[in-house]
């Protein structure tokens, strides 16, 4: 079995039980600002999850692609992945414990044919605001979990982040047959016996600001399998690296290589996914935010690859390569083939241009700290090798490393904080902008934002399509995939429409409609992989048919007059126009 059918079985499964199945959303959420990137699979689920109804109902299954970035400078072990994919089923107050339990008993020992003396489970073991778990730890003996196999764990509790929907939770590990570490050793021991593949949370709180639980309206059921880990465990494997997920790029890796470091290959074979993966979605490098993320994965995959001496003019193909190992799970990454190799050379180029110097000027550091006989960097020289050279902090930890020496990270981080702050103050409306509001002003623009798309095609031709918008009370910016700079009078082609059809008063319809009829409609959406089967569509006249959450106004003269104030490159291949509404 592979990856892929693991993926297929358990949805099929999952829909043979009556649950709808949904598509992923993109890593990158549309509507949540508080979260750089889809964690979890019921991220995007949280307004369910707290009572909103679904439009598929109460039951639903899906693969969710993920990122997690706690832990960016441990990979290139065995085990931590930036990327992964989560299965996940869930039950909107529909059923509980004990169909949870059976429902995932059954899959894992019928359809993935685990026997069960591979099964440990755990269970919320209690704490002050709560009792033990002792009915799901019945609901397990009952399907055919031995009793010594079950344990109970104080911390089997999942939140993601501080406030929000939680429970206690349930975790299935599989026994990789080594011996105990200890007589002690159980599933909540990590010295690899045992590995956890599957997470069921009983959601039926919500943590609040001040600390204290609150009863939800519905009892929910989450749940996260770990796509990279139950393929591994299946396969035999000790790590993900030798599933075909990886082995392609890995085998590849090697045979380019003039030094052999196998850290350094998972380092790249890892970041490497990772990125094309962001891009994918949406991600472009920066140095704040979510870009920061994105920026850190592929410098270090960079240098990583300069340890291993592969010829940095390899990285082509090398994206070439894994976009084939991926394109079957992930097909969108077809599509988006040129701009993450666009977007991966430019960061490439870019960072090699102050590479050299920056390694030169850790050098220079080193010697001074040996000679101070020190073996910690400290946080404020981190910081320079980052703002003027531009390595980022696991850079410079591997490079510290690589010389026995350690990082002051906590230092780095207070002034990386510090310097954030003050580049992010009055610049960063986007937190604020986007989606989140939904004031009068931003809901014109939203409807502006339609026309403007619109109305590019109609100039420039049907190769326009969006690539992303910003909006605040303000004004708008929108992308959009465009290789030229548009001429003075292609620009006033375009405004000159857009208030053409806001004179013309075209009332603005918001209809419901099925996914497949949406697009044989000829309905645009940025992601149209995102929405489920059941799908909201903005009509303005004859003009635009979008899927779209909105808002949007009733009318296209509530608008006033648009403006074009500036049209600009935003990256390789997008144009960004700015504009406002007066
Ligand atoms: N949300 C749960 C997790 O991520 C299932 O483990």
């Amino acid at each position: 079995m592979n990856a892929l059918e693991i993926r297929n079985k358990y949805l099929d499964f999952f829909k043979r039980k009556n649950h709808k199945i949904i598509p992923s959303a993109p890593l990158i959420p549309e509507n949540d600002p508080s979260v750089l990137f889809n964690t979890a699979g019921m991220q995007p689920l949280v307004p369910y999850l707290l009572g909103q109804r679904h439009p598929e109902g109460t039951r639903l299954a899906d693969y969710q692609k993920c990122i997690r970035t706690n832990d960016i400078e441990e990979v290139g072990d065995n085990r931590h992945l930036t990327f992964f994919e989560m299965l996940g089923n869930w039950s909107l107050g529909d059923y509980f414990k004990e169909e949870s339990i059976k429902m995932s008993f059954e899959f894992l020992t019928k359809e993935l044919n685990i026997p069960v003396e591979k099964l440990s489970v755990t269970c919320f073991g209690g704490n002050k605001e709560l009792g033990k778990d002792e009915e799901s730890a019945k609901y397990w003996e009952n399907v055919g979990i031995p009793k010594e196999k079950i344990y109970y764990i104080k911390d089997n509790w999942w939140i993601a982040g501080e406030t929000g929907p939680c429970g206690s939770d349930t975790e299935i590990f599989y026994d990789t047959g080594k011996p105990k570490c200890s007589p002690n050793c159980n599933p909540d021991c990590d010295c690899g016996k045992y590995v956890e593949i599957w997470n069921n949370v009983f959601m039926e709180f919500y943590r609040q600001e001040d600390g204290t639980l609150m009863p939800l309206q519905q009892k929910n059921v989450d749940t996260g399998l770990g796509l990279e880990r139950v393929n591994m465990l299946l396969q035999g494997k000790e790590t993900p690296y030798d599933t075909e997920i990886f082995r392609p790029i890995m085998d590849k890796l090697e045979e380019l290589q003039k030094v052999d470091d196998i850290y350094s290959r998972r380092v790249v074979a890892e970041h490497l996914r990772s990125s094309i993966m962001i891009i994918s979605d949406g991600g472009r490098p920066s140095n704040l935010d979510r870009g920061y993320v994105l920026r850190r994965l592929i410098r270090r995959m960079i240098r990583q690859m300069n340890k291993l001496q592969i010829d940095l003019d390899k990285l082509s193909e090398l994206i070439e390569l894994n976009i084939n190992i991926l394109k079957d799970m992930y097909p969108e990454l077809l599509k988006n083939k040129e701009i993450i190799k666009t977007v991966i050379l430019e960061e490439k180029d870019k960072f090699t241009k102050t590479l050299m110097h920056g390694e030169k000027e850790f050098i220079k550091e080193m010697e001074k700290i040996k000679k101070a006989e020190k073996d910690t960097i400290e946080g404020k020289v981190v910081f320079k090798l980052y703002d003027t050279y531009g390595f980022p902090p696991e850079v410079t930890s591997d490079l510290a490393k690589e010389n026995n020496l350690k990082i002051d990270l906590d230092g780095f981080k207070k002034l990386f904080k510090e310097h954030q702050e003050k580049s992010r103050a009055g610049s960063e409306q986007k937190f604020k902008g986007g989606l989140a509001t939904t004031g009068e002003m931003e809901t014109k623009y939203h409807t502006a934002t339609h026309l403007l798309n619109a109305a590019l095609k109609v100039v420039l031709g049907n190769h326009i399509h969006q690539r992303g918008s910003n909006i605040t009370s303000e004004r708008m910016r929108f992308d959009f995939s465009h290789n030229s700079k548009m001429t003075p009078e292609e620009k006033q082609q375009v405004e000159d429409l857009v208030n053409k059809w806001i004179k013309e008063a075209i009332p603005v319809e918001k209809m419901e409609m099925k996914k497949d009829e949406a697009i044989a409609m000829g309905a645009e959406a940025m992601f149209i992989e995102k929405y489920g089967d059941i799908v909201t569509v903005y009509k303005i006249g004859d003009i635009s048919l979008e899927l779209c959450g909105g808002p949007h106004v009733s009318n296209t003269s509530e608008l006033g007059i648009f403006k074009i104030k500036k049209e600009e490159s935003s990256s390789s291949g997008v144009r960004r126009i700015k504009a406002i509404l007066v």
